[in-house]
């Protein structure tokens, strides 16, 4: 099967700032794939530039066989994106806030009902759908957030730092349904800081350190890295490894 995400010799500087350094990946249907890195090490620069939001200095990458560069409304209609900072209409109940995302993705009434009924069993939206956004809390927040981008069915969806300022309870909706979303025509890419919700989650992660991919292999791949120490050491060690290579102090 073809990939569904192909990213290659991406590039990306701001002033003398290298957030991305020819960066290459690609993501199979059926997987998560992870970018795991530290604060600044490109991830959101990399996502931005995917979802057609930020271009890119140089380097190519198709979503489902759309070009970024060249087909961007068609990479638009084919992904959903999801962040930890994203405003909501406050003066919209959930429910309407869905209603009015799936008018733009040209969705029926009976369709967006539907789409909502299906998301409410996965991330039991209870009162977000009747309440006003302006007295959401960051969970519930989060869960419109989510549904907002889903409920198209993108084939791919793009997380970063989604569970963050989330409790145990809303954090696991997020992870289940992030684990759940992947088909057989449907990825996820999934960027954090935070290793334990790669070994978690992904299949594949890479790991990115001042915006160059260091490693990228299986999970249980990279977790044996670790020689019996888990990710964290495993990170350090091909940061640092990596650093060396570079000419820079290791990490
Ligand atoms: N709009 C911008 N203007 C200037 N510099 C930027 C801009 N966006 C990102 N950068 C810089 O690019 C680098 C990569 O930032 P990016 O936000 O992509 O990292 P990140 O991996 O998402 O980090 P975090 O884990 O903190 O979210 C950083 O050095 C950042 O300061
Ligand atoms: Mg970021």
């Amino acid at each position: 099967m073809a990939d569904l995400i192909e990213v290659r010799n991406l590039n990306k500087s701001f002033g003398t700032v290298k957030a991305v350094d020819d960066l290459s990946f690609s993501v199979a249907a059926g997987e998560v794939y992870g970018l795991l890195g530290p604060n600044g090490a490109g991830k959101t620069t990399t996502l931005r530039i995917l979802a057609t939001l930020l271009k890119a200095d140089s380097g190519s990458a198709t979503i489902a066989g759309h070009d970024i560069a060249r087909d961007a409304e068609a990479v638009r209609a084919t992904i959903g994106v999801v962040n930890g900072g994203m405003g909501l209409y406050d003066r919209l109940t959930g429910r309407e806030i869905l209603h009015y995302f799936g008018r733009l993705y040209g969705m029926s009434h009976e369709a967006i009902e539907r789409r909502i009924a299906e998301l409410d069993d996965l991330l039991s939206l209870g009162d977000t759908l009747t309440r006003r956004a302006s007295g959401f809390s960051t969970g519930m927040t989060q869960k419109i957030v989510i549904s907002r981008a889903v409920l198209h069915d993108p084939p791919v969806i793009f997380f970063d730092e989604a569970t963050s300022g989330l409790d145990v309870v809303a954090r696991r909706a997020v992870i289940d349904f992030v684990r759940e979303y992947p088909s057989a025509d449907r990825a996820v890419v999934y960027s954090t800081h935070v290793m334990s919700e790669v070994e978690e989650l992904c299949d594949r992660a890479a790991i990115i350190y001042r915006g160059r991919k260091v490693a990228e292999d299986s999970v249980a791949a990279l977790v044996a890295q670790g020689e019996g120490r888990g990710l964290e050491e495993a990170f350090f060690r091909l940061v640092g490894r990596s650093e060396m290579q570079h000419g820079g102090v290791p990490a």
